[in-house]
């Protein structure tokens, strides 16, 4: 699959979301080049349609983006609940089990799925695995110190890579952590995986996202398909 092809499906399960909200809804609202689909769709929807809801981003671009389209956007703790939060993904397997932060927002997504009421993610069909673990797994860790981190992933066989930016800098999250990504190539047990990481001093938050989401929205080329989690 081509990257216009990757684009197309995409923005299709983006468009098929969009639908999800209605007037008065407040909603979570993800990071990534799928989710940009969505606020695009619901950016047109709020100005041809007169669509009126509340957001709550996952990253300062996602806000950014919703706000240049007039949709009002307000602080995680200026509300009591969330309706329903769209985000994408990097994997996800059968079970419901996914790794999420390939676009670095994996901190404030987390907290942003954990207060929503139903969580749904959007993704190509590229996305959805037998096993996860060939998508680098990203762990938030708090630059002081980081590099102990690493050592102790390393000898523990993880793999890390400290991510870093064009320019070889180290990447920033929008708390100003950094992001190590492990090259796992699969996870066999995601539980004790995610309980050694949060476990780890240092550790903010990893991209393992088990049993989380009640719905996938999946960009398929005969058109957008549905995976319900019924074990939630
Ligand atoms: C950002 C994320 C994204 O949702 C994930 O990386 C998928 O991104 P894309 O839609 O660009 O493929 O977790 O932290």
């Amino acid at each position: 699959m081509d990257k216009a092809q990757q684009d197309a499906l995409k923005k299709a399960a983006g468009i098929e979301a969009a639908k999800l909200i209605e007037n008065g809804m407040i909603a979570g609202l993800g990071t990534g080049s799928t989710v940009r689909f969505l606020v695009d769709e619901l950016g047109r929807r709020v100005q041809e349609e007169g669509l009126e809801f509340t957001g709550v981003t996952t990253s300062r671009r996602t806000q950014e983006q919703a706000e240049s389209y007039g949709i009002k956007i307000v602080d995680i703790d200026d509300v009591d609940h969330i309706d329903v939060t769209i985000d994408g993904a990097d994997e996800v397997d059968k079970n419901f089990n996914g790794i999420k932060g390939g676009g670095a927002a994996l901190l404030w997504e987390k907290i942003v799925a954990t207060n929503s009421d139903k969580i749904v993610w959007i993704v190509d069909e590229s996305k959805v695995v037998d096993t996860i673990g060939k998508f680098p797994l990203p762990v938030e860790v708090i630059p002081f110190g980081a590099g102990h981190v690493v050592k102790e992933f390393e000898a523990k066989g993880y793999k890390p890579v400290l991510r870093l930016d064009a320019e070889g800098k180290e990447v920033r999250t929008d708390e100003n952590n950094f992001v190590v990504d492990l090259h796992l190539g699969r996870i066999d047990h995601p539980q004790e995986l995610a309980e050694d990481l949060i476990n780890t001093v240092g550790v903010v938050e990893h991209g393992l996202f088990l049993n989380m989401v009640d719905k996938v929205i999946v960009g398929d080329p005969n058109g957008p398909r549905v995976m319900t989690n019924s074990n939630k």
